[in-house]
């Protein structure tokens, strides 16, 4: 059976290149810093999100809560969008592992956050509440439908979060989408935070990990954290050797994806059931909701899954589908055909 994996961009397998990368890998103690390769990757990484410093961490969900750990002492509280990654989906680590209240927000149809309701949510002063010290915001947002954050937008995030002393932590696990879709360097998008996590095991194809950058005293004492949490690993080179390739020759090839994700988000639109704001369709991710008289999103989504076309539910409505390097466009438009036999019989 044809098999389109749609769930998600971080199904991606590694490249040829990237194996034969891994086998060639020059490797040591990562634990000791003496891992040459993922010296190396660490230095091309901060270099190109131009921050002082980078770390490389086994996952976006480790690195996002090393920098939480960080930036905060337990007892604070941090702003986000109500979806966020870091609320929805780390199995509680913000309260768990940093000890944070979230003070939630509703990001706007855009996925963007508004700055007054963030002012609004600040609390400094007020003994019995968590004193907000954090920002935290995702570009791409992911629950949104991939939508960007802009330079300006970013700069007008950093300001606010300035004016009353907080740090800003940019989730952009997705960010070179970000910059590929804007057609700006990736540096444009990260100078207006104090740390930043990217994923290279999403649409950049590597296997496993994620980095964490920022100031050298910041990511000094994230690498304490990391082991604390029991992060620290080896002989990291193999990974990172493929790190490497999605940061050199990787991200150019986004724009394919985007493409894609746009035209499976206009014909999607076209079929009976489905609602998509195709304004939000900025990157890889199409979000959509769906819904029939006699057939719900997850049963949609099912019937797919039993014809080969994988999606995600999220709940009786909603769903997504994400483009990457491993669907083409004809993988596209099997889809649009799968899903209208689905829903024309
Ligand atoms: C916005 C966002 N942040 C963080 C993560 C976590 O990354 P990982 O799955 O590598 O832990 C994801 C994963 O999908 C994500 O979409």
């Amino acid at each position: 059976m044809r098999i389109v994996d749609l769930r998600s961009d971080t199904v991606t397998k590694p490249t040829t290149k990237m194996l034969h990368a891994m086998n060639d890998a020059e490797t040591g103690d990562d634990g000791f810093g003496e891992d040459i390769t993922t010296n190396r990757f660490e230095k091309i990484a901060a270099e190109k999100i131009g921050k002082e410093k980078a770390l490389f961490v086994p996952s976006g969900v480790m690195g996002n809560v090393i920098a939480i750990m960080v930036h905060t002492k337990p007892g604070e509280g941090l702003i986000c969008d109500k979806n966020a990654h870091i609320n929805t989906m780390v199995s509680g680590n913000t309260a768990a592992l940093a000890g944070i209240t979230t003070s939630q927000i509703d990001a706007d149809e855009s996925g963007n956050l508004d700055i007054k309701e963030i002012e609004t949510h600040i609390k400094l002063d007020e003994i019995i509440c968590p004193k907000t010290t954090l920002l935290v915001y995702e570009n791409t947002n992911n629950l949104a439908g991939g939508t960007i954050v802009t330079p300006e937008k970013s700069y007008e995030l950093y300001k606010i979060s300035k004016k009353y002393g907080l740090r800003v932590h940019l989730d952009g696990a997705r960010i070179f989408n970000s910059a590929v879709a804007q057609r700006i360097d990736v540096a444009e998008l990260t100078k207006d935070c104090d740390s930043i996590m990217f994923c290279i095991s999403k649409g950049l194809a590597s296997p496993v990990g994620s980095i964490l950058a920022g100031t050298k005293e910041f990511i000094n004492e994230a690498r304490r954290v990391r082991k604390m949490l029991g992060g620290g690993m080896r002989q990291t080179g193999i990974l990172a050797s493929c790190g490497i390739i999605s940061l050199e020759e990787m991200v150019d090839r986004l724009a394919e994806d985007h493409d894609n994700a746009r035209f499976l988000a206009e014909g999607l639109a076209t079929i009976d059931g489905f609602h998509i704001k195709l304004e939000t369709v900025n990157t890889n991710i199409v979000c959509f909701t769906f819904h029939l008289p006699r057939l719900n999103c997850r049963e949609l989504v099912e019937t797919m899954g039993k014809k080969g076309v994988k999606a995600i539910c999220f709940n009786k409505n909603l769903g997504r589908m994400v483009t990457h390097k491993d669907i083409n466009r004809s993988d596209i438009i099997y889809t649009l055909e799968v899903v209208k036999k689905i829903i024309y019989p």
